[in-house]
């Protein structure tokens, strides 16, 4: 059978998704509205051998159970679903990233939606992008719009069928950069899907949900309209929307570091001086900061020299996952 192997990239969500309205099928409480991250990026190859017992997943080199077992879960949604070609049943899987994992760069989500692509595709299944959408986002939710490229829209969907992401815009349609200020490389000590569950706890859970709709047709017609500064002011407000959220949760969840709070006053401290330039803050602590082309390498010149910020990335809009020549292993 083939080895496959894929590359997909993260995403960081304009407008995110809080909460579930289904735990098991990952039903999300609202639509979200992401752009994908070319630079931020998984690789993962994936072979079904007929030889293996069980699987066989190596992450970033190494092993860590609680990983290889929500990967395993994932295989198996495959295998309930699909027959695998000439009746191997176990597959390696070998994924890497390009960038810090557990760090509140969502590497679940271009994690899962490489290794939904590589692993059908490595069984003889050829399936739709809103099919693959559908199946990544029962791995992570995130995952469901990095099976996509662009400008990217998860419709929250009241069921499994109706719950899939899309491309809105293509990667090509307006360049968006994202400069990120990595702060620590250190796991985040709470994950995304205890803080999902906590959501309903915060007594501004129900505000949110009143206006997130509106609030993403609102974003949806600035990026058409290519209006930068309504857009970033709209992005940023809605990350400290969604951590008002995360700080009056039960458990409460303060993410942010010094060095998060540094890199915010300083994005606002450029503004100031009539630098474009945005930031929002998934679950974790280090800052996307988004700003246009001409300003990139000023922006990130500026984040660097910052003392609490460790390195930079940068990325621009990309496009939907892509099959590799050479493989992992
Ligand atoms: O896919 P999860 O469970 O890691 O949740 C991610 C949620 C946010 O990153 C905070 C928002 C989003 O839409 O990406």
């Amino acid at each position: 059978m083939p080895k496959t192997t894929i590359k997909a990239s993260s995403d960081i969500a304009l407008i995110k998704y809080w909460g579930k309205k289904d735990e098991v099928l990952r039903l999300p409480e609202n639509g979200s509205l992401s752009i994908i991250l070319d630079g931020l990026d998984t690789i993962t190859t994936v072979e079904w051998q007929a030889s293996l017992t069980k699987d066989d997943i190596t992450i970033q080199g190494t092993q860590d159970a609680l990983e290889t077992s929500r990967v395993g879960k994932h295989l198996d949604r495959i295998r309930q679903n699909y027959s695998i070609e000439k009746g191997a049943q176990y597959a390696k899987v070998v994924s890497k990233n390009s960038f810090p994992k557990g760090t509140g760069l969502s590497s679940s989500g271009s994690g899962f939606a490489a290794l939904t692509y590589a692993a059908t595709l490595a069984a003889g299944i050829t399936l739709s992008t809103k099919e693959l959408s559908i199946l990544a986002r029962q791995g992570s939710g995130t995952a469901c719009r990095c099976v996509c490229g662009g400008f990217v829209e998860w419709h929250d969907g009241q069921t499994s069928e109706t719950s899939f992401s899309e491309t809105i815009f293509p990667f090509d349609f307006w360049d968006i950069c994202d400069v990120v200020a990595v702060v620590d490389e250190g796991m985040k000590k709470i994950s995304s899907t205890e803080g999902h569950e906590a959501a309903h706890t915060s007594p501004f859970f129900t505000a949110r949900q009143q206006h997130i709709a509106s609030k993403l047709q609102t974003a949806k017609a600035l990026i058409t309209d290519k209006n930068f500064a309504a857009l970033g002011e709209l992005v940023e407000a809605e990350c400290l929307e969604f951590h008002s959220i995360l700080l009056t949760s039960q458990p409460p969840m303060v993410l942010w570091y010094p060095g998060s709070v540094q890199v915010m006053h300083e994005v606002q401290a450029m503004r100031s001086e009539g630098i474009p330039a945005y930031f929002t803050i998934n679950t974790g602590f280090n800052v996307h900061v988004l700003t246009l082309p001409k300003y990139e390498s000023l922006v990130q010149e500026r984040l660097a020299a910052l003392p609490l910020v460790k390195k930079t990335l940068t990325a621009k809009v990309g496009s939907a996952p892509q099959s590799l020549d050479q493989h992992l292993f």
